[in-house]
């Protein structure tokens, strides 16, 4: 039974036949064409390169609803998940499509033409119905439940596809193995048994100990097979877990394992994810597949429960067991023994022995905190890795976004700022005053409110980069609009990475003392009307409510005010 593909026959579509290739690529010209969302990528490498066998297209309507319904394809073949192609009515009215139709999938990285897809079937799925059968639950706290309600289109294609290429991969691409490769791989190797092991997370102590508890229970080797497509929001992205796992493979007996990398778009649904996962790793060519606490699970839901119990996957995958052709092999919650040095699963554990854990939570406190991680939890390789990828707060970049009407102090406390920061060093420092950016990266924006808008969203676009790559950003525009430094703090608050730290630092200023201080006499031409839009004087300046920091250069030294922000900083464990 063992490396038996679920079906009987691996459907690699991958077409190896030259002839055949440039005759769908040249027909890919003249077709309709729909660019794949992340998700449909994902499963459409998957469906070309046979991981998903037996299927070879998206699911029409009737093993859609076999699927939904049973676990089953319309045929009886076991298939927990709806591997969908999901779109919108307006795309299939504007590209004419209807049954029978050709279609070609795009990849939206370079939108090179993957596969032709033949339309047998558009239907209309019922969202919720597909939400409580297959994640059990249609709370939008489960990130699936929310993805089925918030991204999916209304309508869903049914077909089958003809493979042109597959995606191209330009990270790892050494660790990427089709199911064909690597059952080669493992023949090559005469690995006749291989242990599976899902994973989306950085492997530490824990899982180490249950994937060689696995081999040595079994009599296997082993392939670590984590999830590198799309998984829970939040986790840790996949280039710094690759690193990981390299760092820990060195830890195992010499021989054991191997490393590969998947491309699926994880659902989080527990127990049909479980039985899904197992199948995948069946077609991939191994003979058994570990399914410890939590499989796949989607976390709390709204009422601070979690979705699924943590061996519900273990139970639903037991129930299957006969037909699916790879065996379980069920872990309970591995824990650790400090009087032993060791781990082991709970129900294994001595009576009143005492045990160990530090949650993921905790982890990342001490990460972000610096504090140390114990060599019982992790290794110091992985360790490193994690923190370079997550560096402590002392580390992170920041944005500090002054301000202020003009003349208000902005570009002094800005300057002092900076010269104190690069006085205490560990980072680089930017300065990116009013007036340079509109020289450097607006000269041809004016002062209209859409024009002052567009210049406060590039500070925070640069400020963003900046700070993630470590930086400390003190950005000092007038930024006279609320939703325009809101919409600055979004931006550099999701795409500043680690380095998200923002602070709105209001220079309040007032306008009596800007005018009066005004030695270049900027006021004044505003004041008669040969500068128009001057904010304070003919242009609204919204003062925020928001701010981390107010300060005052008429009542205030700049040393003072530059403490105070610096009390601000070291507050929050930046200095
Ligand atoms: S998952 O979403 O891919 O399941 P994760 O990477 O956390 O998440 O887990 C991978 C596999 O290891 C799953 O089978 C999970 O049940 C198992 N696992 C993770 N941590 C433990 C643990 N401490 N004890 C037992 N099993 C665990
Ligand atoms: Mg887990």
């Amino acid at each position: 039974m063992a490396n038996i593909p679920h079906g009987g026959v691996l459907k690699d579509l991958i077409v190896r036949d030259r002839h055949l290739h440039d005759q769908l690529q040249q027909e890919s010209g003249s077709l309709p064409s729909f660019t794949l969302t992340e998700r449909q990528l994902c499963d459409l490498e998957l469906i070309m390169n046979g991981g998903f066998s037996p299927l070879e297209g998206f699911l029409n309507q009737k093993d859609y609803e076999s699927v939904v319904e049973n676990l089953r394809l319309s045929d009886g073949l076991l298939w927990p998940i709806p591997v969908v192609l999901d779109i919108s009515d307006t795309e299939i009215e504007h590209l004419g499509i209807k049954q029978g139709s050709r279609l070609v999938l795009l990849d939206r990285r370079d939108d090179a033409a993957l596969a032709i897809l033949t339309v047998e079937d558009i239907y209309a799925p019922d969202l919720t119905k597909e939400a409580i059968h297959v994640l059990g639950d249609d709370d939008i706290a489960h990130p699936s439940v929310a993805y089925l309600h918030h991204r999916v289109q209304n309508r869903y294609i049914g077909g089958k596809v003809q493979a042109i290429q597959l995606p191209t991969h330009y990270d790892y691409v050494d660790l990427r193995y089709t199911p064909s490769e690597l059952r080669a791989r493992f023949a090559k190797l005469a690995w006749k048994k291989v242990t599976a092991f899902q994973t989306r997370n950085p492997m530490h102590r824990a899982h180490r100990e249950l994937v060689v508890r696995a081999a040595r229970e079994s009599r296997t080797n082993v392939l670590i097979h984590p999830v590198v497509g799309l998984t829970k929001p939040g986790d840790v992205d996949h280039y710094t877990r690759v690193r990981a796992y390299q760092a820990l493979l060195p830890s195992l007996p010499p021989g054991l394992a191997v490393l590969s990398l998947l491309p699926l778009a994880m659902r989080m649904g527990g127990p049909r994810e479980a039985l899904w996962h197992s199948i995948i790793r069946k077609n991939f060519g191994c003979t058994q597949f570990i399914i410890g606490r939590d499989h796949a699970g989607p976390g709390k839901n709204s009422n601070g429960q979690d979705f699924y119990g943590p061996y519900d996957a273990q139970i639903l995958v037991s129930k299957y067991s006969e037909e699916l052709g790879i065996q379980m092999v069920p872990f309970k919650m591995m824990t650790y023994l400090p009087d032993g040095d060791e781990y082991m699963p709970v129900d294994e554990v001595p009576e009143g022995a005492q045990t160990l854990n530090i949650s993921g939570t905790e982890l990342r406190r001490r990460l972000r905190t610096g504090a140390s991680i114990p060599e019982w939890f992790s290794y110091p390789a992985v360790v490193n890795v994690l923190r370079a990828s997550y560096p402590p707060r002392t580390k992170q970049g920041f944005v500090l976004l002054l301000t202020g009407l003009h003349n208000s102090g902005r570009d002094t406390v800005g300057r002092a700022l900076q010269t104190i920061l690069n006085q205490h060093g560990a980072r680089s420092v930017s300065l990116l005053l009013g007036e340079t950016v509109r020289s450097e990266l607006s000269s041809e924006l004016g002062f209209l409110p859409s024009d002052r808008h567009r210049n406060i969203q590039r500070i925070a676009f640069v400020s963003a980069e900046l700070a993630r790559a470590g930086a400390a950003v003190i950005a000092a525009p007038i930024a006279p609009y609320a939703h325009s430094r809101a919409a600055a703090k979004q931006t550099i608050v999701t795409n500043g990475g680690s380095g998200g730290n923002f602070f709105l630092v209001y220079v309040a200023t007032p306008l009596e003392y800007c005018e009066k201080t005004d030695r270049k006499g900027t006021y004044k031409k505003a004041r008669a009307g040969e500068i128009q839009g001057f904010t304070g004087i003919d242009d609204v300046y919204e003062p925020p409510t928001d701010a981390d920091i107010v300060v005052n250069v008429e009542t205030q030294s700049i040393p003072e005010i530059v403490h105070s922000i610096v009390l601000m900083l070291e507050a929050t464990g930046l200095l």
